[in-house]
């Protein structure tokens, strides 16, 4: 058995059927976990107080389609900002990097990236990293129509480890984590992945990163709070997740969203509250978890940097930037780095 929509099979080495297999400009790479990994998060995560799971259970189809459209609402600034700055600078990163293989982790519907796809000219090889292959599966699609001299290996599964990813090396290589998704790790594990990916850059390769910037507290709230619910329905869909995998009994009227920044912590943190004391049963996990009224699940994490903790982030994991990219307000950076030379860690 294997994890949720988004975790669901693949063939191991699947060629889209429109293509020979000569051709193959599309093929996936099935690294997803087993259910075990998401039954072991479950019974650490809500077998203990406070509660929390890891916000890549909220990607199924269905969480993917909803974070697509929070990215659209007027409250959700990142999208829109990152996609500006992808607009204007795309050229010139690429220029820096000129890879001839490009790695996206969490690519999700890859539209932002697709500005440096854009101002690829000739061959490239696309390599998309996501839990959610049906949302890779039409991105591809939808790149190769775009771009006749791109090629896609993508690989379904998780992007924590990149050293133990199949990754392509046959050229230099611009790796990129943009859409604040490094903003969902914890500091330690956001080093642990970036060590990890260092340890697996050249000197030719480079590192694009996109992270959202500290700002006023009502404009990041109402980010996570947009007026059409979108957020608090991403947020309740990961009971319906835990519900379908583990065959549990979680009612989402029992529980309301709540999203807020915390300023000392310079994160902003979703959680489901529970709206009165019950009891969920999750047979799948051989769990039963007491939910007191009040208590709140952590669902996520959304990390914000200041320039500097920003530049103590890379240094942390032996990457230095080589080029910073911001708009005027601050909202949000798009750094490219490289791996420090000689650094040993
Ligand atoms: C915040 S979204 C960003 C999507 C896209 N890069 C963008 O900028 O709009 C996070 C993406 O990472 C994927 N994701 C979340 N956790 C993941 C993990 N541990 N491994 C691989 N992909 C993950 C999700 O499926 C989703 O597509």
């Amino acid at each position: 058995m294997r994890l949720p929509v988004c975790f669901r099979p693949v063939a191991r080495m699947y060629q889209s059927p429109k293509q020979t297999a000569e051709a193959a400009p599309y093929r996936v790479h099935d690294r997803s976990q087993p259910t075990d990994t998401l039954v072991e998060d479950v019974r650490a995560g809500l077998g203990t107080s406070p509660k929390r799971l890891p916000a890549k259970y909220f990607y199924d189809e269905t969480g993917s389609r909803l974070f697509e459209a929070i990215c659209a609402t007027p409250e959700y600034y990142p999208t829109r900002t990152e996609d500006a700055l992808l607009r204007m600078h795309a050229a010139e990163i690429m220029d820096l990097a000129g890879p001839a293989i490009l790695v996206e982790f969490g690519s999700g519907s890859a539209e932002k990236s697709e500005h440096l796809l854009a101002a690829q000219d000739g061959e490239l090889v696309y390599v998309p990293v996501d839990v959610c292959e049906p949302v890779i599966e039409i991105a591809a699609h939808r790149l190769l129509g775009r771009f006749p001299a791109l090629r896609v290996e993508a690989i379904v599964g998780e992007y924590e480890r990149p050293g133990d990813l199949p990754l392509p090396d046959s050229g230099a290589r611009l790796f990129a984590l943009i859409g604040s998704t490094i903003g969902n790790l914890a500091e330690a594990e956001a080093v642990d992945f970036l060590v990890s990916l260092r340890r697996r850059m050249g000197p030719a390769d480079r590192f694009l990163l996109g992270v959202d910037r500290v700002k006023p507290t009502a404009v990041l709230n109402a980010a996570y709070n947009d007026a059409a619910g979108l957020t608090a329905a991403f947020n309740l869909n990961v009971l319906d997740v835990l519900n379908r995998e583990l065959a549990g009994d979680f009612r989402k009227q029992e529980f309301e969203h709540l999203a807020f920044f915390d300023e000392h912590k310079e994160q902003v943190e979703m959680h489901l509250r529970a709206l009165r004391k019950h009891r969920v049963h999750l047979p799948g996990a051989e769990l039963v978890v007491d939910f007191d009224a009040g208590e709140t699940l952590r669902t996520e994490i959304s990390r914000k940097f200041t320039r500097a903790s920003l530049t103590r982030l890379l240094a942390a994991a032996g990457m230095r930037a080589l080029r910073h990219f911001t708009p005027e307000n601050e909202y949000f950076s798009l750094v490219l780095a490289a791996a420090e030379s000689g650094h040993n860690g």
